[in-house]
């Protein structure tokens, strides 16, 4: 019995992680500017490898990439430009904007504060133009930096227990994600933004590798200390948090042991100091997996949810078909995606948000995620203007296709305030907030369920980024007041916790 088991450490966690009206007003928390951090990781002693930078056009809509997966046996494996297209496209640098300060760089995927607290490492077997190694992605030189040169696929393949999707991938990249570049602005709450930030990302890496004809799936089953050590990277600041397989062979890797000495390579101070919160430490060391035969064990759980019938009046999503859906391929998408800053307070159609549910919740391919199409976070929307939808409160039937309404109102107010009392809720036409029974996820995956359970809703959540990036409106993540949203969808939402919060609609800066 190991900690994970004792779920006790994921509750106190959230718990003391919660915003409330009276948590905003008395943890007055100030940015010291002079100190903000780096938002690369940088190893000074090794020259990086320029990627190609010509970004291929692949003819896949966005909406299909973001609901379709490649069959998962099918034998695939990326070259060097493919390998480009997936980092460039889920942590690349796709705009800059200058202030007095200096510049920002802005990266594809959605990511609270615009902090980037997620690294990329490659695990790889050799690949066309690409020798066997581990590398880091940099991201400010799009290119990879070689931290050892061979083949050490068998080194995942036994910290995650022989997963099957790891054994025959070509291709694994490692999400790892930093403390302090995080909660240099908010603070402990950060260890959600690790599910979070790595989740917007992993959504764009799925679809682009689903646009590549590539077979993918998320990892979260591993020994953390193996994977770590494999990186080098130090687990008092920097954390795998989850794996994505990317591709496959007919033959699987061996899974026998290869030494991974400490490297020890200089990496360029993030800050002048880094303030420690203990609370995502003792959280993270919680949800550590000691053996391969505890990460073979963690991901056979499949979860049964109870989700009850619908008890009120019901509205039938009504999508687009394939034939009359946006086709713009999913790499000019995601290039035009940056967070709505300001909502028109103009309605959306039931047809677009419903091409937006639908495509974003049709499953994702995880280890934590059985039968294939399960789900851990339950949607719930507040509609403020979707024409052929009465405003108000509701929650979705995935395997009904429906919408059931709670109540009827204009809550735009009301929506204002549980997104932490900002206008883009109050002004978007639907908000979608992600909540998520807690008590079964973490009884059945341990600690270690609260890592998946943020991170099922990133990746959801960055679905919904490209579902309505795709259809020309705005999207952004926003965060919120945890037990008043709770409250908000109650009695329906009695016992569930609030996980995550996407607020969707026409952007005011640019009239569709
Ligand atoms: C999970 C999540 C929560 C966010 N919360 C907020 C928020 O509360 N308020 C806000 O203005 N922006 C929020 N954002 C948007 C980020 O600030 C934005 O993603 C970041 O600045 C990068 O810009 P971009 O998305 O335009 O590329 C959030 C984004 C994510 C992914």
């Amino acid at each position: 019995m190991t900690d994970n088991r004792n779920s006790e450490a994921a509750w106190n966690y959230h718990e003391a992680t919660k915003h409330s009206y009276i948590s905003i007003r008395t943890n007055p928390h100030f940015m010291g500017w002079s100190n903000q951090p780096l938002p690369f990781k940088i190893y000074p002693t090794i020259e990086p490898m320029r990627l190609p930078s010509d970004v291929r056009q692949s003819s896949v809509a966005a909406l299909s990439a973001i609901a379709e997966r490649v069959s998962p046996h099918l034998n695939a494996v990326p070259d060097l430009e493919a390998v480009a297209q997936l980092l460039y496209l889920s942590a690349g640098v796709t705009r800059k904007r200058k202030y007095p300060g200096g510049e920002l760089y802005f990266r594809a995927a959605a990511c609270t504060g615009a902090l980037y607290e997620v690294e990329l490492y490659l695990v790889c077997g050799g690949l066309t133009d690409l020798e066997a190694g581990v590398y880091h992605f940099a991201p400010a030189e799009f290119g990879l930096r070689r931290l050892r040169a061979g083949d050490y696929r068998g080194v995942l393949l036994e910290a995650t227990g022989g997963e099957p999707a790891i054994a025959r991938a070509p291709l694994t990249i490692v999400c790892t994600c930093t403390y302090w570049r995080n909660a240099w602005k908010y603070q402990a709450r950060t260890y959600r933004h690790f599910g979070w930030d790595n989740g917007t990302l992993i959504a764009n890496l799925l679809a682009v590798a689903t646009a590549l004809g590539l077979p993918a799936e998320v990892v979260c089953g591993f020994v953390d200390a193996d994977v770590n050590r494999l990186l080098d990277v130090d687990p008092q600041r920097e954390v795998a948090f989850s794996l994505v397989a990317l591709g496959h062979v007919a033959s699987p890797t061996s899974s026998s042991p290869v030494e991974t000495s400490p490297l020890r390579l200089e990496t360029v101070p993030l800050s002048q100091y880094e303030v420690d919160y203990p609370l995502m430490r003792e959280m993270h060391a919680a949800s550590s997996l000691d053996s391969a035969e505890e990460a073979e064990k963690w991901r056979s759980h499949s979860l049964m949810t109870d989700f009850p019938s619908p008890g009120g009046s019901v509205i039938h999503l009504a999508p687009l078909s394939d034939a009359g859906m946006p086709c713009d391929p999913v790499e000019q998408v995601i290039r035009r995606r940056g967070s709505t800053r300001k909502f028109a307070r103009s309605p959306i159609t039931l047809a677009q948000l419903s091409t937006m549910l639908d495509r974003a919740t049709r499953g994702v391919p995880a280890d934590f995620l059985a039968p294939p199409g399960a789900q851990l976070n339950d949607l719930y929307l507040i509609v403020h203007a979707v024409e052929g939808l009465q405003p108000g409160a509701y929650v979705l039937h995935r395997n009904r296709g429906v919408l059931e309404c709670l109540k009827q109102g204009n809550f735009r107010a009301d929506a204002g305030y549980l997104g932490l009392e900002q206008e883009l809720p109050a002004d978007a036409a639907v908000d979608i907030f992600f909540l998520a029974d807690l008590r079964p996820i973490l009884q059945g995956f341990g600690n270690r369920g609260y890592r998946a359970v943020q991170l099922e809703a990133g990746i959801l959540g960055g679905k919904l980024y490209l579902g309505a990036y795709a259809q020309r409106l705005g999207a952004t993540g926003l965060t919120f007041f945890d037990d008043d949203v709770t409250r908000f969808f109650s009695p329906h939402a009695e016992g569930k916790s609030a996980i995550f919060l996407v607020a969707v609609g026409h952007s005011a800066k640019h009239k569709s």
